[in-house]
């Protein structure tokens, strides 16, 4: 199995720190009053570090979340709110004996399934844990941007007052398969006594296109209530990397 988010958990939040998850939040909850207002309890597949989590408790929400990292759902717990849980578990098999007005997936978590077998359990899995007309709001990597836009190698570099780290970024793209597999070298040094650890990781993402979409809501029992861009809400075209997509279940 992938070890991916085992070493790089240590640094999510620190390469991630740039990433407004209080707007993201502002901007998840009012899609959920706009569909279905009322609602209370979430479930949220790829829960990562808990900052959406924490966020969403803030606003009354309670949160499940499902993360297979063990090491993230470690770094979750130390800073968890009220009414959060976490469970280390597999998106396409976890269960959890309850039902949920809401599922989330933020971040491109979805994009992470790049087989669908995994797809296909993974949307019958939150299928079973919503209730009747519940929504599955998530966000995927949208194949006419990375078509039209094509990924490129990049480094991002940030530091705190401990560590500086460097990470490089290079994309295999396999347009047989929809999928662009960025290879992560990262390099992490120690501010005061100047020790590097390097390490790398593979992260194969997956980008669909909307009649794929479409073809997974049907198979899965799904209504597409809407989709536009992530964030700007403006409808998707060749510039949309990351298109939200709002499920009902029927
Ligand atoms: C880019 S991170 C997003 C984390 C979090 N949602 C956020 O916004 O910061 C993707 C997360 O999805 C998790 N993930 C990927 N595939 C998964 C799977 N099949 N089951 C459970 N978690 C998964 C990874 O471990 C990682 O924490």
């Amino acid at each position: 199995m992938l070890q991916n988010f085992k070493l790089y958990s240590q640094y999510y939040d620190l390469l991630y720190q740039d990433k407004d998850y209080a707007l993201e939040t502002d901007y998840i909850d009012q899609l959920i009053k706009q569909y279905k207002p009322q609602s209370k309890n979430v479930i949220e597949l790829g829960s990562g570090t808990g900052k959406h989590a924490n966020l969403f408790s803030q606003k009354g929400y309670h949160i499940y979340g499902i993360e297979r990292s063990a090491e993230m759902v470690n770094i979750a717990n130390q800073n968890k709110r009220e009414n959060i849980e976490f469970q280390v578990a597999d998106i396409s098999t976890f269960e959890v004996d309850k039902q949920f007005d809401i599922a989330l997936s933020l971040f491109h978590v979805i994009s992470y399934l790049n087989r669908n077998q995994d797809l296909i359990h993974t949307f019958q899995n939150v299928h079973r844990h919503l209730k009747q007309g519940g929504l599955f709001i998530f966000d995927v990597w949208h194949s006419a941007a990375v078509h039209a836009l094509v990924p490129e190698k990049r480094t991002k570099q940030l530091s705190n007052e401990k560590i500086s780290v460097i990470r490089n970024a290079k994309p295999i793209i396999y347009p047989e398969q929809n999928v662009v597999e960025v290879n992560y070298d990262i390099e992490v040094t120690d501010i005061e006594s100047g020790t590097r650890t390097v390490f790398s990781e593979k992260h194969p993402m997956r980008h669909f296109s909307k009649p794929e979409i479409e073809l997974l809501a049907f198979a899965t029992q799904f209504e597409i209530l809407h989709s536009e861009e992530f964030l700007t809400q403006a409808a998707p075209s060749v510039d949309t990397w990351g298109v939200c997509y709002i499920f009902k279940k029927i």
